[in-house]
């Protein structure tokens, strides 16, 4: 973990007090932390950071419907080429992080990537702003970000047919951001920020794979400023009982409080008609972005992501 996180972080689990962690036993290595502990004071949780990775979920909070694919690796494998298939000259590669950073200004000050899987939007938003985080709750996924952002390197295993596979090395070009950026474990839940953090905001295809999408809108909204703010969020929609009970889906239902299409939904919510999401945003520009998964060399996932860009400017708490 970077040392500028230290006096960012807060503890997850005490939400929505914001109590201070204090830093036990660290190893730091060229601005580095490599080990050593996070320690809340009025909860006694304790928060790991073990070769490098820091894990910032509070157990209670997480997912708990379903038991996590994206700590396999087959799936990193097809992560990884999705969001970096274009550094692998491949032709059928897609361009959708590029479309979805042309959607952001540039902004001073701190960005987040919620739901960052590998990472490749929050290099994107480090030519963008000041400092980026990009939290995901899969070690596996924060692990190979984070290998990426340390060494610019790394091997794919790429699925050809089969038992059959071929090994590539992926490299960042040099001129990508690398000191101002850093992947943490944390749980879109319950992010450990305080109030008013993040000047910009990115939910990328992750509002159908939490348990509460509700919760994870809230505590978004929690860490954005209340003034000067821009928020990119994108998502196809695929509610899943796999992942978030019916009554919790902000769409895709006939009856209940969300029924109807989730990007209706969303914007209602965004601009704060039914208060949940306070100081209201301003929905910008929506469209949609094809995003490509690949599973092995003749078989890709092609999905309609719909985003909204929404921002806000100098706000009244009321
Ligand atoms: C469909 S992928 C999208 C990844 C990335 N945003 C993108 O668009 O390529 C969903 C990601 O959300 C992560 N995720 C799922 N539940 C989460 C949670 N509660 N908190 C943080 N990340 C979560 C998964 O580990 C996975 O990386």
């Amino acid at each position: 973990m970077k040392t500028f996180l230290l006096e960012l972080l807060i503890c997850p689990a005490c939400l929505p007090e914001e109590r201070p962690l204090q830093a036990v036993a660290l190893d730091v290595q060229k601005q580095d932390i490599v080990s050593g502990q996070l320690v809340c004071r009025a909860c006694s949780r304790s928060y790991p950071i073990r070769r490098g990775v820091t894990f910032m979920t509070a157990a209670t909070q997480s997912n708990s419907l379903a038991p996590s694919k994206y700590e396999t690796a087959a799936v990193l494998s097809s992560y990884l080429w999705s969001h970096y298939g274009d550094l692998l000259n491949d032709p059928d590669a897609s361009d959708a992080y590029q479309q979805w950073a042309a959607l952001l200004e540039p902004k001073g000050g701190l960005a987040i990537d919620i739901g960052a899987a590998v990472g490749r939007f929050s290099f994107e938003l480090g030519r963008k702003s000041d400092l980026v985080i990009g939290v995901d709750r899969s070690y596996a996924f924060v692990k190979a970000a984070r290998n990426l952002l340390l060494t610019g390197q790394t091997e794919v295993e790429l699925a050809v047919e089969g038992l059959l596979s071929r090994k590539e090395t992926l490299t960042l070009p040099h001129e990508w951001p690398a000191d101002s950026i850093d992947f943490i474990v944390g749980d879109a839940l319950a992010l450990p920020f305080r109030q008013g953090t993040f000047a910009t905001l990115a939910s990328l295809n992750l509002i159908d794979k939490v348990a509460k999408p509700l919760k994870h809108l809230t505590e978004l909204n929690r860490i954005a400023h209340c003034g000067e703010a821009q928020l990119l969020f994108s998502d196809p929609f695929s509610w899943s009982t796999e992942v978030a009970a019916e009554q919790d889906w902000l769409g895709g239902t006939t009856e209940g409080r969300h029924a109807g299409r989730g990007m209706d939904n969303l914007k209602t919510l965004l601009q704060g008609h039914d208060n949940h999401l306070k100081p209201a945003w301003r929905i910008d520009r929506q469209g949609q972005v094809w995003w490509k998964i690949r599973t092995h060399c003749n078989h890709f996932e092609l999905i309609r992501s719909c985003y909204i860009k929404a921002d806000r400017h100098p706000c009244h708490w009321d």
